[in-house]
């Protein structure tokens, strides 16, 4: 079992399978963003030895990210491996949805169990803003197509930006009405690269919370009140979906953490919005044991940081978002 130095039994892996992707959202990236090279990504040999490691030290919940993953080659294969690995229990992945359409079956096919899908805006011109690059309708039939491959409970997540989609949340919500769905809204946090939309340009839950009901009609606390991974739940009158506010910069939820991250370059970061890393892929490639790279993620865990520092003002800049996954 992997525990940090506060007591939190840390068995939930990220993997970033790739820091590529086909959108360039504006609080992800910047438009000309540069990818690394594929030979420093981790192969899917690496993939499929370090995934074995972890299991073997507890994690049994994994969730495939980027970037975009469903942009990695042999996404359905390495789908595959890692949900037929010994000690894994769940294996779901975080995608755009651009090309789900045509993978959602495979992926199901393969042990895939779930899938969180973005969705910032039902409005074809303002996610063509947001994305940069998008196509509402793709991501449209890419969440049918998950729902009808069983890749359920279907879990939407829209990060909110001011002047973008602030108004577009009562949309959102509404579709919990007749669509059996979790829709949930993300405060933006502040990354390298793209910072200054981050600070400026933010939506508290609170405030998405005020715009749904002032439109929908109150919001009744959903799941008991307990977290939803780190979403706190609600439901609209009469709907059959839930709407979870995801809210990591005004409450964050550290003290219930259970997850660590591995980074599409092999490295094992134990926080998103802290820099601290321990690089894995290069001792693996020299020749490191498999009790030597136990020690590393066991120590590195052990010193995982109690939480993130956005409420002094540390943003993290050593990574952009699509590097390590959301
Ligand atoms: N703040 C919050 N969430 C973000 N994501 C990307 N950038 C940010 C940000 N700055 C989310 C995406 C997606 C996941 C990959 O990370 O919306 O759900
Ligand atoms: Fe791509 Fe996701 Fe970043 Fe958008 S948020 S640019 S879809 S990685």
């Amino acid at each position: 079992m992997a525990i940090d130095r506060f007591g939190r039994n840390i068995h939930y892996l990220r993997i970033s399978l790739t820091d590529h992707c086909n959108l360039r959202c504006i609080y992800c990236m910047p438009e000309d963003q540069t990818f690394r090279p594929n030979a420093e990504l981790m192969q899917d040999d690496e993939i499929y030895l370090l995934t074995k490691l972890f299991a073997s030290l507890g994690f049994d919940k994994i969730r495939l990210t980027g970037g975009e993953p469903t942009v990695r080659a042999n996404i359905v294969d390495i789908v595959r491996g890692i949900a037929h690995t010994e000690g894994v229990r769940s294996v779901s992945l975080t995608t755009n949805g651009v090309l789900l359409h045509r993978l959602a079956r495979p992926l199901a096919e393969a042990g895939l169990n779930r899938v969180n899908i973005s969705i910032d805006t039902l409005n074809p011109e303002k996610f063509k803003r947001l994305t940069r690059w998008g196509k509402l309708e793709d991501v449209w039939d890419g969440i049918l197509a998950a729902e009808q491959a069983g890749l359920t409970p279907i879990k939407l997540n829209a990060v909110v930006v001011r002047g973008y989609n602030e108004e577009d949340v009562v949309g959102l919500a509404r579709l919990t009405v007749e669509h059996n769905w979790q829709m949930r809204f993300i405060e933006m946090m502040p990354f390298a690269g793209v910072t200054d939309v981050q600070t400026g340009q933010s939506v508290t839950a609170h405030e998405i919370k005020e715009r749904i009901e002032d439109s929908l009609g109150d919001l009744e606390v959903a799941n008991n009140g307990k977290l939803d991974g780190e979403a706190r739940l609600f439901k609209l009158p009469n709907a059959k979906g839930d709407v979870g506010f995801i809210s990591s910069v005004t409450q964050p939820f550290c003290s219930a953490c259970t997850r660590a991250r591995l980074t599409a370059d092999g490295r094992l970061r134990l926080c998103l919005l802290r820099e601290k890393e321990v690089d894995l892929l290069t001792p693996l490639r020299a020749g490191a044991t498999l009790d030597d790279l136990r020690h590393l993620i066991l120590d590195g865990v052990w010193d995982k940081p109690w939480g993130h520092g956005l409420a002094e003002g540390v943003i993290p800049l050593n990574r952009a978002m699509n590097e390590i996954g959301g």
